[in-house]
Protein backbone atom coordinates (compact mmCIF):
# COMPACT_ATOMS: atom_id res chain seq x y z
CA UNK A 1 0.00 0.00 0.00
CA UNK A 2 1.27 3.77 -1.30
CA UNK A 3 1.10 5.96 2.55
CA UNK A 4 0.04 9.33 2.81
CA UNK A 5 3.36 11.50 3.33
CA UNK A 6 4.71 15.00 3.31
CA UNK A 7 2.02 16.04 6.21
CA UNK A 8 2.15 19.69 7.55
CA UNK A 9 -0.59 19.50 9.60
CA UNK A 10 -2.73 17.21 12.18
CA UNK A 11 -5.61 18.78 14.23
CA UNK A 12 -9.03 16.60 15.28
CA UNK A 13 -9.93 14.30 17.81
CA UNK A 14 -9.93 10.47 17.62
CA UNK A 15 -11.65 7.77 20.21
CA UNK A 16 -8.97 4.86 20.23
CA UNK A 17 -10.76 1.46 20.14
CA UNK A 18 -10.91 -0.76 23.28
CA UNK A 19 -7.53 -2.06 25.32
CA UNK A 20 -5.99 -5.46 24.06
CA UNK A 21 -5.07 -6.64 26.97
CA UNK A 22 -8.27 -5.91 29.08
CA UNK A 23 -10.51 -7.33 26.34
CA UNK A 24 -8.86 -10.52 26.47
CA UNK A 25 -8.74 -10.72 30.10
CA UNK A 26 -11.94 -10.03 29.97
CA UNK A 27 -13.49 -12.99 28.15
CA UNK A 28 -11.45 -15.16 29.94
CA UNK A 29 -12.77 -13.92 32.96
CA UNK A 30 -16.52 -13.88 32.19
CA UNK A 31 -16.03 -17.82 30.92
CA UNK A 32 -14.54 -18.47 34.08
CA UNK A 33 -17.04 -16.57 36.27
CA UNK A 34 -20.74 -17.67 37.13
CA UNK A 35 -23.70 -15.60 35.77
CA UNK A 36 -23.67 -13.15 33.11
CA UNK A 37 -20.98 -10.65 31.98
CA UNK A 38 -21.64 -7.44 29.71
CA UNK A 39 -18.40 -6.47 27.84
CA UNK A 40 -18.59 -2.37 26.52
CA UNK A 41 -16.46 -0.95 24.00
CA UNK A 42 -14.89 -4.50 23.43
CA UNK A 43 -11.67 -4.53 20.96
CA UNK A 44 -13.18 -6.24 17.68
CA UNK A 45 -9.83 -6.72 16.27
CA UNK A 46 -8.48 -10.13 15.16
CA UNK A 47 -6.40 -11.00 18.02
CA UNK A 48 -9.47 -10.44 20.71
CA UNK A 49 -11.90 -12.53 18.22
CA UNK A 50 -9.47 -15.39 18.59
CA UNK A 51 -10.30 -15.59 22.06
CA UNK A 52 -13.80 -15.71 21.81
CA UNK A 53 -13.38 -18.37 19.06
CA UNK A 54 -11.12 -20.31 21.17
CA UNK A 55 -14.16 -19.79 24.41
CA UNK A 56 -16.73 -20.61 22.19
CA UNK A 57 -14.87 -23.79 20.59
CA UNK A 58 -14.79 -24.83 24.09
CA UNK A 59 -18.65 -24.48 24.02
CA UNK A 60 -19.09 -21.56 25.90
CA UNK A 61 -21.83 -19.13 25.74
CA UNK A 62 -20.33 -15.34 23.91
CA UNK A 63 -22.30 -13.05 21.76
CA UNK A 64 -20.50 -10.29 19.74
CA UNK A 65 -22.42 -7.17 18.42
CA UNK A 66 -20.49 -5.68 16.17
CA UNK A 67 -22.28 -2.71 15.97
CA UNK A 68 -22.01 -1.65 19.96
CA UNK A 69 -18.53 -3.25 20.26
CA UNK A 70 -20.63 -4.78 23.34
CA UNK A 71 -20.07 -8.79 24.11
CA UNK A 72 -22.21 -11.04 26.42
CA UNK A 73 -20.91 -13.82 28.41
CA UNK A 74 -23.40 -16.39 30.08
CA UNK A 75 -20.69 -17.88 32.27
CA UNK A 76 -21.28 -21.12 33.80
CA UNK A 77 -17.50 -21.57 35.08
CA UNK A 78 -15.04 -23.54 33.90
CA UNK A 79 -16.67 -26.69 34.43
CA UNK A 80 -19.13 -26.17 32.02
CA UNK A 81 -16.48 -25.91 28.94
CA UNK A 82 -16.63 -28.93 27.04
CA UNK A 83 -13.16 -31.06 25.22
CA UNK A 84 -13.36 -29.43 21.50
CA UNK A 85 -12.93 -32.21 18.67
CA UNK A 86 -10.48 -29.88 16.85
CA UNK A 87 -7.22 -27.76 17.48
CA UNK A 88 -7.27 -24.54 18.99
CA UNK A 89 -6.26 -22.29 16.29
CA UNK A 90 -5.31 -18.57 18.07
CA UNK A 91 -3.39 -17.18 15.01
CA UNK A 92 -1.04 -14.44 15.44
CA UNK A 93 -2.32 -13.68 19.40
CA UNK A 94 0.46 -14.50 21.64
CA UNK A 95 -1.76 -13.61 24.51
CA UNK A 96 -4.81 -15.60 23.63
CA UNK A 97 -2.21 -18.66 23.56
CA UNK A 98 -0.23 -17.85 26.89
CA UNK A 99 -3.42 -16.82 28.86
CA UNK A 100 -5.30 -19.14 27.49
CA UNK A 101 -3.15 -21.98 28.65
CA UNK A 102 -3.48 -21.18 32.14
CA UNK A 103 -6.79 -21.07 32.33
CA UNK A 104 -7.51 -24.65 30.81
CA UNK A 105 -4.57 -26.36 33.13
CA UNK A 106 -7.59 -26.44 35.51
CA UNK A 107 -9.83 -28.70 33.15
CA UNK A 108 -9.07 -31.81 32.82
CA UNK A 109 -9.31 -32.32 29.42
CA UNK A 110 -6.94 -32.08 26.44
CA UNK A 111 -6.57 -29.85 23.92
CA UNK A 112 -3.81 -28.94 21.04
CA UNK A 113 -2.88 -25.43 20.97
CA UNK A 114 -1.75 -23.91 17.15
CA UNK A 115 -0.84 -20.25 15.67
CA UNK A 116 -0.26 -19.03 12.67
CA UNK A 117 3.66 -18.75 11.34
CA UNK A 118 4.48 -16.02 13.49
CA UNK A 119 3.30 -17.32 17.03
CA UNK A 120 4.69 -20.85 15.98
CA UNK A 121 8.04 -19.23 16.29
CA UNK A 122 7.51 -17.78 20.21
CA UNK A 123 8.68 -19.52 23.22
CA UNK A 124 6.08 -21.08 25.68
CA UNK A 125 8.03 -22.93 27.91
CA UNK A 126 7.94 -19.66 30.27
CA UNK A 127 4.42 -20.52 30.16
CA UNK A 128 4.17 -24.02 30.49
CA UNK A 129 7.26 -24.51 32.91
CA UNK A 130 5.23 -23.11 35.92
CA UNK A 131 1.57 -24.39 34.78
CA UNK A 132 3.57 -28.35 35.18
CA UNK A 133 4.78 -27.07 38.35
CA UNK A 134 0.87 -26.72 39.41
CA UNK A 135 0.62 -30.07 38.13
CA UNK A 136 -0.91 -29.58 34.36
CA UNK A 137 0.47 -31.81 31.85
CA UNK A 138 2.37 -29.85 29.43
CA UNK A 139 4.77 -29.49 26.76
CA UNK A 140 5.55 -28.60 22.78
CA UNK A 141 4.77 -30.90 20.35
CA UNK A 142 8.35 -30.67 18.66
CA UNK A 143 9.85 -31.38 22.39
CA UNK A 144 11.49 -27.50 22.77
CA UNK A 145 9.74 -24.47 23.50
CA UNK A 146 7.22 -23.20 20.62
CA UNK A 147 3.75 -24.16 19.37
CA UNK A 148 2.12 -26.64 18.70
CA UNK A 149 1.16 -26.54 22.51
CA UNK A 150 -0.53 -29.70 24.24
CA UNK A 151 -2.15 -28.83 27.40
CA UNK A 152 -3.99 -31.74 29.86
CA UNK A 153 -5.32 -29.62 32.64
CA UNK A 154 -6.46 -31.47 35.91
CA UNK A 155 -8.61 -30.51 38.36
CA UNK A 156 -6.57 -31.50 40.73
CA UNK A 157 -4.03 -27.99 39.94
CA UNK A 158 -1.73 -27.06 43.02
CA UNK A 159 -0.89 -23.52 43.88
CA UNK A 160 2.89 -23.18 44.04
CA UNK A 161 5.14 -20.29 44.07
CA UNK A 162 6.82 -18.80 41.67
CA UNK A 163 9.63 -16.46 41.08
CA UNK A 164 10.04 -14.99 37.68
CA UNK A 165 13.32 -14.65 35.80
CA UNK A 166 11.92 -12.22 33.11
CA UNK A 167 9.40 -9.28 33.10
CA UNK A 168 6.14 -10.33 31.35
CA UNK A 169 2.75 -9.98 32.44
CA UNK A 170 1.73 -12.40 30.60
CA UNK A 171 3.85 -15.61 32.29
CA UNK A 172 2.14 -14.04 35.52
CA UNK A 173 -1.16 -13.95 34.19
CA UNK A 174 -1.14 -17.39 33.08
CA UNK A 175 -0.14 -18.52 36.63
CA UNK A 176 -2.58 -16.26 38.51
CA UNK A 177 -5.97 -17.70 35.93
CA UNK A 178 -4.45 -21.33 37.04
CA UNK A 179 -4.58 -20.12 40.64
CA UNK A 180 -7.94 -19.97 40.49
CA UNK A 181 -8.38 -22.94 40.36
CA UNK A 182 -5.93 -24.42 42.27
CA UNK A 183 -5.87 -25.81 45.57
CA UNK A 184 -3.78 -23.80 48.26
CA UNK A 185 -1.35 -20.37 47.58
CA UNK A 186 -0.61 -19.55 44.23
CA UNK A 187 2.43 -16.74 44.52
CA UNK A 188 4.04 -14.95 41.83
CA UNK A 189 7.17 -12.87 42.79
CA UNK A 190 7.54 -10.61 39.75
CA UNK A 191 10.94 -9.45 38.70
CA UNK A 192 9.87 -6.24 37.48
CA UNK A 193 6.12 -4.69 38.07
CA UNK A 194 4.15 -5.76 34.86
CA UNK A 195 0.87 -4.76 33.36
CA UNK A 196 -1.68 -5.75 36.21
CA UNK A 197 -4.75 -5.63 34.32
CA UNK A 198 -5.47 -9.43 35.55
CA UNK A 199 -4.82 -8.87 39.28
CA UNK A 200 -7.42 -5.58 38.93
CA UNK A 201 -10.10 -7.85 37.19
CA UNK A 202 -9.82 -10.48 39.22
CA UNK A 203 -10.80 -8.20 41.72
CA UNK A 204 -13.93 -6.89 39.62
CA UNK A 205 -14.86 -9.89 39.18
CA UNK A 206 -15.28 -10.81 43.19
CA UNK A 207 -12.23 -12.94 43.56
CA UNK A 208 -9.41 -11.72 45.94
CA UNK A 209 -5.71 -11.66 46.11
CA UNK A 210 -3.37 -9.39 47.75
CA UNK A 211 -0.18 -7.23 45.94
CA UNK A 212 2.70 -6.33 48.05
CA UNK A 213 5.30 -4.46 46.42
CA UNK A 214 5.94 -6.97 43.59
CA UNK A 215 4.41 -9.74 45.25
CA UNK A 216 1.03 -11.02 44.21
CA UNK A 217 -1.02 -13.78 46.37
CA UNK A 218 -4.14 -15.85 45.57
CA UNK A 219 -5.76 -18.51 47.33
CA UNK A 220 -7.52 -20.82 45.45
CA UNK A 221 -10.11 -22.26 44.18
CA UNK A 222 -12.30 -19.35 43.92
CA UNK A 223 -15.66 -18.75 42.45
CA UNK A 224 -15.87 -15.72 40.61
CA UNK A 225 -19.35 -13.66 39.83
CA UNK A 226 -20.04 -12.16 36.23
CA UNK A 227 -19.81 -8.62 35.82
CA UNK A 228 -19.86 -5.28 33.57
CA UNK A 229 -16.18 -4.07 32.18
CA UNK A 230 -16.16 -0.93 30.20
CA UNK A 231 -13.03 -0.77 28.27
CA UNK A 232 -10.77 1.74 28.21
CA UNK A 233 -9.49 3.27 25.16
CA UNK A 234 -6.03 1.40 24.25
CA UNK A 235 -3.23 3.60 25.20
CA UNK A 236 -0.39 0.88 22.89
CA UNK A 237 -2.96 2.56 20.06
CA UNK A 238 -3.23 6.38 21.28
CA UNK A 239 0.78 5.88 20.90
CA UNK A 240 1.01 6.31 17.26
CA UNK A 241 -1.67 9.54 17.51
CA UNK A 242 0.51 11.07 20.18
CA UNK A 243 3.52 10.25 17.75
CA UNK A 244 2.23 12.26 15.26
CA UNK A 245 0.65 14.86 16.89
CA UNK A 246 4.48 15.54 18.69
CA UNK A 247 5.79 15.12 15.23
CA UNK A 248 4.05 16.91 12.23
CA UNK A 249 4.07 20.29 12.05
CA UNK A 250 1.14 22.96 13.46
CA UNK A 251 -0.84 19.65 15.11
CA UNK A 252 -3.43 19.63 18.21
CA UNK A 253 -4.41 15.89 18.69
CA UNK A 254 -7.07 15.18 21.34
CA UNK A 255 -7.20 11.13 22.27
CA UNK A 256 -10.55 10.99 24.57
CA UNK A 257 -10.84 7.88 26.77
CA UNK A 258 -7.17 6.35 27.24
CA UNK A 259 -6.83 4.04 29.38
CA UNK A 260 -4.18 5.78 32.05
CA UNK A 261 -3.38 2.27 34.10
CA UNK A 262 0.20 3.30 35.49
CA UNK A 263 1.60 -0.24 34.43
CA UNK A 264 0.65 1.25 31.09
CA UNK A 265 1.88 4.86 31.08
CA UNK A 266 5.84 4.49 30.64
CA UNK A 267 5.60 6.19 27.29
CA UNK A 268 3.76 9.38 28.69
CA UNK A 269 7.06 9.73 31.10
CA UNK A 270 9.24 8.94 28.47
CA UNK A 271 7.84 12.18 26.37
CA UNK A 272 8.01 14.61 28.83
CA UNK A 273 11.05 13.92 29.65
CA UNK A 274 12.31 13.87 25.90
CA UNK A 275 10.04 17.11 25.89
CA UNK A 276 7.02 17.00 24.63
CA UNK A 277 4.37 18.99 25.73
CA UNK A 278 0.83 17.44 26.23
CA UNK A 279 -1.92 17.65 28.45
CA UNK A 280 -4.42 15.48 30.74
CA UNK A 281 -8.19 16.16 31.18
CA UNK A 282 -11.38 14.83 32.85
CA UNK A 283 -8.97 11.93 34.50
CA UNK A 284 -10.77 9.20 36.44
CA UNK A 285 -10.57 7.04 39.48
CA UNK A 286 -10.23 3.43 40.18
CA UNK A 287 -8.30 0.33 39.46
CA UNK A 288 -8.39 1.18 35.11
CA UNK A 289 -8.13 5.26 35.36
CA UNK A 290 -8.90 6.92 31.67
CA UNK A 291 -8.85 10.47 30.99
CA UNK A 292 -8.13 12.78 27.86
CA UNK A 293 -4.59 13.23 26.25
CA UNK A 294 -3.81 16.05 24.06
CA UNK A 295 -0.79 16.77 22.82
CA UNK A 296 0.34 19.81 20.37
CA UNK A 297 3.33 19.81 18.11
CA UNK A 298 6.86 19.98 20.00
CA UNK A 299 10.53 19.49 19.43
CA UNK A 300 12.13 16.69 21.55
CA UNK A 301 15.62 15.86 22.87
CA UNK A 302 17.11 12.42 23.13
CA UNK A 303 17.18 10.30 26.44
CA UNK A 304 18.10 7.28 27.80
CA UNK A 305 15.24 4.68 28.45
CA UNK A 306 16.14 1.17 30.61
CA UNK A 307 15.20 -0.70 33.81
CA UNK A 308 12.07 -0.97 35.63
CA UNK A 309 10.17 1.49 32.99
CA UNK A 310 10.35 -0.68 30.50
CA UNK A 311 7.94 -3.10 30.68
CA UNK A 312 5.42 -0.14 31.27
CA UNK A 313 6.58 0.74 27.53
CA UNK A 314 7.12 -2.39 26.26
CA UNK A 315 5.08 -2.56 23.46
CA UNK A 316 5.60 1.25 22.43
CA UNK A 317 9.43 0.77 22.10
CA UNK A 318 8.62 0.88 17.88
CA UNK A 319 7.01 4.17 17.96
CA UNK A 320 9.66 5.65 21.10
CA UNK A 321 12.20 4.50 18.18
CA UNK A 322 10.42 6.83 15.59
CA UNK A 323 10.18 9.93 18.10
CA UNK A 324 13.70 9.60 18.70
CA UNK A 325 14.94 9.53 14.83
CA UNK A 326 13.22 13.37 15.52
CA UNK A 327 14.84 14.06 18.66
CA UNK A 328 17.84 16.09 19.02
CA UNK A 329 20.88 14.06 20.47
CA UNK A 330 21.30 10.08 20.92
CA UNK A 331 18.50 8.11 22.58
CA UNK A 332 19.57 4.81 24.26
CA UNK A 333 17.07 1.89 24.92
CA UNK A 334 18.36 -0.91 27.10
CA UNK A 335 17.13 -4.05 29.30
CA UNK A 336 14.81 -4.89 26.34
CA UNK A 337 15.62 -8.12 24.82
CA UNK A 338 11.95 -8.99 25.22
CA UNK A 339 11.63 -7.31 22.08
CA UNK A 340 13.39 -9.94 20.04
CA UNK A 341 10.43 -12.66 20.72
CA UNK A 342 7.56 -10.49 20.22
CA UNK A 343 5.09 -10.96 16.90
CA UNK A 344 8.96 -10.29 14.87
CA UNK A 345 12.02 -9.37 16.13
CA UNK A 346 11.16 -5.76 17.22
CA UNK A 347 14.92 -5.00 17.89
CA UNK A 348 16.22 -5.80 14.57
CA UNK A 349 12.66 -5.09 12.21
CA UNK A 350 12.61 -1.74 13.63
CA UNK A 351 16.15 -0.59 13.07
CA UNK A 352 16.48 -2.31 9.98
CA UNK A 353 13.08 -0.53 8.50
CA UNK A 354 13.59 2.78 10.23
CA UNK A 355 17.49 2.63 8.25
CA UNK A 356 15.45 2.47 4.61
CA UNK A 357 13.89 5.53 5.57
CA UNK A 358 17.43 7.35 6.15
CA UNK A 359 17.32 7.31 9.93
CA UNK A 360 20.11 5.88 12.22
CA UNK A 361 19.03 3.71 14.34
CA UNK A 362 21.75 1.18 15.65
CA UNK A 363 20.18 -2.20 17.48
CA UNK A 364 21.76 -4.10 20.09
CA UNK A 365 21.37 -7.47 22.43
CA UNK A 366 18.82 -5.61 24.84
CA UNK A 367 17.35 -2.26 23.22
CA UNK A 368 18.36 0.17 20.39
CA UNK A 369 20.98 3.04 20.16
CA UNK A 370 19.06 6.44 18.02
CA UNK A 371 20.85 9.62 16.76
CA UNK A 372 18.73 11.87 15.77
CA UNK A 373 17.17 14.31 14.41
CA UNK A 374 17.45 12.45 11.01
CA UNK A 375 15.54 13.36 8.26
CA UNK A 376 12.84 10.75 6.51
CA UNK A 377 13.24 10.09 3.13
CA UNK A 378 10.92 7.43 0.84
CA UNK A 379 11.34 3.95 0.83
CA UNK A 380 9.94 0.40 0.40
CA UNK A 381 9.21 -0.59 3.77
CA UNK A 382 7.64 -3.73 5.50
CA UNK A 383 5.28 -4.75 7.99
CA UNK A 384 6.88 -8.04 8.03
CA UNK A 385 3.40 -8.91 9.54
CA UNK A 386 3.51 -7.38 12.99
CA UNK A 387 0.76 -5.12 13.45
CA UNK A 388 3.20 -2.28 15.77
CA UNK A 389 5.86 -2.05 13.28
CA UNK A 390 2.80 -1.30 10.16
CA UNK A 391 1.42 1.30 12.57
CA UNK A 392 4.67 2.89 12.92
CA UNK A 393 6.06 2.62 9.25
CA UNK A 394 2.42 4.60 8.78
CA UNK A 395 3.29 7.32 11.35
CA UNK A 396 7.28 7.34 9.80
CA UNK A 397 5.52 7.94 6.11
CA UNK A 398 4.06 11.33 7.35
CA UNK A 399 6.77 12.65 8.34
CA UNK A 400 8.66 11.80 4.51
CA UNK A 401 9.05 14.80 2.23
CA UNK A 402 10.53 13.43 -0.48
CA UNK A 403 9.73 10.28 -2.21
CA UNK A 404 6.98 7.95 -1.88
CA UNK A 405 6.48 5.13 1.06
CA UNK A 406 5.45 1.89 0.11
CA UNK A 407 4.28 -0.35 2.92
CA UNK A 408 4.35 -4.18 2.48
CA UNK A 409 1.82 -6.15 4.60
CA UNK A 410 -0.37 -3.53 5.70
CA UNK A 411 -2.99 -6.02 6.71
CA UNK A 412 -1.24 -7.43 9.51
CA UNK A 413 -2.39 -3.69 11.41
CA UNK A 414 -6.04 -5.98 11.91
CA UNK A 415 -4.56 -7.75 14.77
CA UNK A 416 -5.28 -4.70 16.94
CA UNK A 417 -6.69 -1.76 15.22
CA UNK A 418 -8.79 -2.90 12.11
CA UNK A 419 -9.52 1.03 11.23
CA UNK A 420 -6.16 2.43 12.09
CA UNK A 421 -5.61 3.54 8.10
CA UNK A 422 -9.02 5.43 7.79
CA UNK A 423 -8.81 6.89 11.34
CA UNK A 424 -5.29 8.43 10.48
CA UNK A 425 -6.54 9.49 6.98
CA UNK A 426 -9.64 11.20 8.70
CA UNK A 427 -7.53 13.22 10.66
CA UNK A 428 -5.07 14.48 7.81
CA UNK A 429 -8.20 15.68 6.16
CA UNK A 430 -9.35 17.13 9.05
CA UNK A 431 -12.68 15.21 9.13
C1 LIG B 1 0.55 -8.43 27.18
C2 LIG B 1 1.78 -8.42 27.76
C3 LIG B 1 3.00 -8.10 27.01
C4 LIG B 1 2.69 -7.33 25.74
C5 LIG B 1 1.59 -7.96 24.96
C6 LIG B 1 0.32 -8.04 25.77
C7 LIG B 1 -0.61 -8.83 28.00
O1 LIG B 1 3.66 -9.30 26.67
O2 LIG B 1 3.85 -7.21 24.94
O3 LIG B 1 1.32 -7.18 23.79
O4 LIG B 1 -1.76 -8.60 27.59
O5 LIG B 1 -0.38 -9.37 29.09
P1 LIG B 1 4.69 -10.05 27.69
O6 LIG B 1 3.98 -10.37 28.91
O7 LIG B 1 5.13 -11.27 26.95
O8 LIG B 1 5.80 -9.05 27.88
Amino acid sequence: MKLKTNITKMVGEVAVPGDKSISHRSIMLGVMAHGTTVINNFLLAEDCLETVILFKTLGAEIEVDSETATVTIKGGGLQSLTQPNEDLYVGNSGTTMRLGLGVLSGVPFMTRFKGDDSLTKRPMERVMAPLREMMAITFAENGGDTPPIIMLGTSRLRGRTHKMTIASAQVKSAILLAGLSATGETVVEELEKTRNHTEQMIRQFGGELTVSGKTIRLMGPQVLTGTTVVVPGDISSAAYFIAAGILIKDSELTLPNVGLNPTRTGILDVLKTMGAQYDIKNKTDGPEPRGTISVTTSELKGTTIEGEIIPTLIDELPIIALLATQAKGKTIIKDASELKVKETNRIDLTAQELNKMGAKVTPTEDGLIIEGPTPLKGAHVSSHGDHRLGMMLAIAALLVKEGDVELENVDSIRVSYPSFIEDLSNLIEGK
